[in-house]
């Protein structure tokens, strides 16, 4: 069990954006500072829009920053579902090098794993942050069962992007995923997570009680960092 887990509670999804947004502008600043550049991983998904907004309304040092999609739906580019599509409306305008991880035209998402893993190793690693998402059936990043689940879990350490189809698929977005591995994931220099309601907290603390053997992808990735994780929640 990692015992490092620290919540931070908030009273509105504003106020968690804006304090997500100053850590993150922090751990950026402090990565240029130390290393002359910043490599982030973002999650996808809804809520953590309103953390993009803020934070890239703040004054970094954006041309020295890297951002990826922590995992990634298999759309094309400009689709209301494609995570690096949300991410660039944000960073891109600020001079920042925000990466697509899925190739624009690819029908295997194997194939578009591996490509995803070749862009990955190419990046300055490990990664400065990642922050985070959670489903509320407990899925992180785009690690879901189904075939590739035991491989984006157990698979080998230099892995750090990989193909997964989930079953069944997930109703907010039924497509076939490239993800960071868990190997990836809990390899950054530093973890966040960002949710908000109760069901996500609920699944997090069960997650969390589970520890190695925990049934969901956010008790595994928790239980195999040593690292102090934030836990960001506001109600939904
Ligand atoms: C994705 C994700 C995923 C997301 C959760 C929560 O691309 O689907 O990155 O891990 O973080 O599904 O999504 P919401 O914030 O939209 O609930």
């Amino acid at each position: 069990m990692n015992e490092e887990v620290e919540w931070w509670e908030y009273d509105d999804a504003a106020e968690m954006a804006a304090a997500v947004a100053g850590d993150i502008g922090f751990i950026i600043e402090s990565a240029i500072d130390a290393r002359g550049a910043a490599v982030i991983a973002l999650a996808g998904g809804k809520t953590p829009i309103p953390i993009y907004e803020k934070l890239s309304a703040a004054k970094l040092d954006w041309k020295r920053v890297t951002i990826v999609p922590g995992d990634e739906r298999i759309v094309p580019l400009g689709d209301a579902l494609s995570n690096v599509t949300a991410l660039a409306k944000y960073f891109l305008p600020k001079g920042a090098r925000v990466m697509p991880i899925v190739p624009s035209a690819i029908a295997d998402y194997k194939a578009a794993g591996r490509s995803a893993d070749a862009l990955m190793q190419d990046l300055h690693w490990p990664l400065d942050l990642c922050l985070l998402g959670v489903g509320s059936d407990g899925h992180t990043a785009s690690i879901f069962p189904g075939p590739d689940f035991d491989e984006a879990v157990n698979g080998p350490k230099e892995r750090r992007a990989l193909g997964l189809m989930p079953d069944p698929l997930p109703a907010e977005a039924p497509v076939p995923r490239v993800t960071l591995s868990l190997a990836a994931i809990t390899s950054a220099r530093a973890l966040m997570i960002a949710v908000t309601g109760d069901e996500k907290r609920a699944v997090i603390e069960t997650a969390i009680e589970q520890g190695r053997s925990s049934t969901y992808p956010i008790g595994l990735a928790l239980a195999a960092t040593e690292l102090p994780v934030d836990i960001h929640w506001a109600p939904a």
